[in-house]
């Protein structure tokens, strides 16, 4: 187990690089399977979520290396062309839920799949049957027994799918499902983030059909076989944004590069109503200066372009030092104020109800001891660590490692006191 040790009241200031998108890469690599050519994902993140759907994918048959040439980004290199296995490795499973993300791929190139039944999770309950049920409507037989999911079926076929809720997950997973199906597959309702445009420019570059990724109607035609491809993940939105608010919460003044400013621009404009300004400078280059105390605003979650709920727990935290009071309504996920007890050990004052949260805004808070319970709850106690009086120490810093590559040197480099120490 490892902590982080933070020196709180260090105005951040400088420039710093966020990396490709994790939620982007996970779906590609688990894509990488309908194919038996070679793929090269350029600017991967090297993550401990990466690293897990790295040894999913050798445990299938794979080979995954990491490809560093001088002067280039690193790039995961995945060969598929030994796949032997259909069966997805049961700790594996539990360890990562995006394991999930494998069920359509494998079914499109193997005909048959069987993962664990994912675990219980710290944000909530986090169901998936709305992507097995758009399996079962492609023609999947599915069965759940002894806590796997087994699903088959010798070819897909295209059909019209209806999601309730535009899941993510379950928007890519019918995606890549549908790629190697006989026909067309339309998906309505289909989740509009950035990271399914990204997967769909992936697979296309593979020789899948898919047109409308980004809209809530996405179109696929069935295709036979796909080949390799090479591609450049896009840059981490919700690592972005993080920094973005690292640099609000502090007071500080910071240059975020590799971004593409139109996939934060809820979290921009929510930053401009708590003082700060954030502005574009040209090549992939946001700026943001802050003011020295933010003010209150309100916040509600919603599917992109809405607020991602992503980004709820690190603007909790900024919204503690704010002055006034907030309202944060989250409508994503049903448990998702994790992070509201550990705030209140730094002496913020936070009420939660259900969904809603209300924050009233304290002069400072006080560093303490406090335990991370997921990614993102992670992130936000880290931001409270940098502005809160004298020492914070943030245990179970591994949840934090699975989305934000080299957070604390990252920090460190910006003037932020922060260190990693290993417990005991
Ligand atoms: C993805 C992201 C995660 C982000 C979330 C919402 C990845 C790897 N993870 O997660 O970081 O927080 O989108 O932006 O990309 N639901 C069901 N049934 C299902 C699927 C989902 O009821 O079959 C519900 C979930 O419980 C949740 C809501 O739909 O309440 C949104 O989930 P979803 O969009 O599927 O999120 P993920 O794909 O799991």
């Amino acid at each position: 187990m490892e902590s982080y040790i933070i020196t709180g009241g260090y105005r951040l200031s400088g420039v710093v690089r966020a990396s490709g998108a994790k939620n982007a890469v996970l779906p590609m690599l688990a894509g990488t399977v309908l194919t038996a050519r070679k793929c090269i994902i350029r600017g991967a993140p090297r993550l401990r979520d990466v690293t897990v759907m790295s040894d999913i994918l050798r445990l299938l048959g794979a080979e995954v290396h990491w490809a560093t040439v001088p002067g280039q980004e690193p790039a995961l290199v995945v060969d598929p062309s030994r796949l032997v296995n259909y069966q997805v490795e049961e700790s594996l499973t539990r360890e990562m839920r995006s394991s999930i993300f494998l069920m359509g791929p494998l079914l499109g190139r193997m005909g048959r799949v069987r993962v664990a039944y994912p675990g219980g999770c710290a944000i909530g309950p986090r169901p998936i049957d709305l992507h097995l049920r758009g399996l079962a409507a492609l023609g999947a037989r599915i069965r759940e027994k002894f806590g796997f999911i087994y699903a088959e079926a010798p070819r897909l076929v295209g059909t019209e799918i209806h999601l309730d809720f535009p899941s993510v997950g379950a928007t890519e997973n019918i995606m890549m499902a549908a790629v190697l199906a006989e026909g067309t597959t339309v998906i309505r309702n289909a989740a509009k983030e950035p990271e399914i445009v990204d997967l769909q420019n992936f697979l296309n570059g593979m020789g899948a059909r898919i047109k409308g990724a980004g809209t809530d109607v996405i179109r696929i035609e069935g295709t036979d076989r796909l080949g390799g491809t090479e591609h450049q993940v896009i840059p981490d939105r919700i690592e972005v944004g993080t920094f973005l608010v690292a640099a609000a919460i502090t007071g500080g003044e910071l240059v975020i590069e590799n971004v593409i400013p139109e996939h934060v621009e809820s979290v921009c404009a929510k930053l401009r109503e708590t003082g700060c300004q954030v502005g574009e400078e040209g090549c992939g280059r946001l700026r943001i200066r802050a003011p020295r105390r933010p003010k209150a605003v309100d916040i509600k979650t919603l599917p992109y372009p809405g607020f991602p709920t992503d980004m709820q727990p690190q603007m909790m935290a900024l919204m503690c030092v704010a002055d006034g009071t907030s309202v944060i309504t989250e409508t994503v996920f049903e448990n998702r104020f994790k992070q509201a007890e550990e705030l209140r050990r730094m002496s913020a004052n936070i009420k939660t109800d259900g969904r809603t949260a209300v924050v009233k805004g304290v002069a400072a808070l006080s560093g303490a001891t406090v335990e991370v319970s997921d990614l993102r709850s992670g992130a936000a106690l880290v931001l409270a660590g940098l502005v809160a009086e004298g020492i914070t120490r943030v245990e179970g810093v591994h949840h934090v490692d699975r989305g934000y590559e080299c957070f604390e040197e990252k920090l460190r480099a910006v003037g932020a006191r922060i260190k990693r120490v290993s417990d005991g």
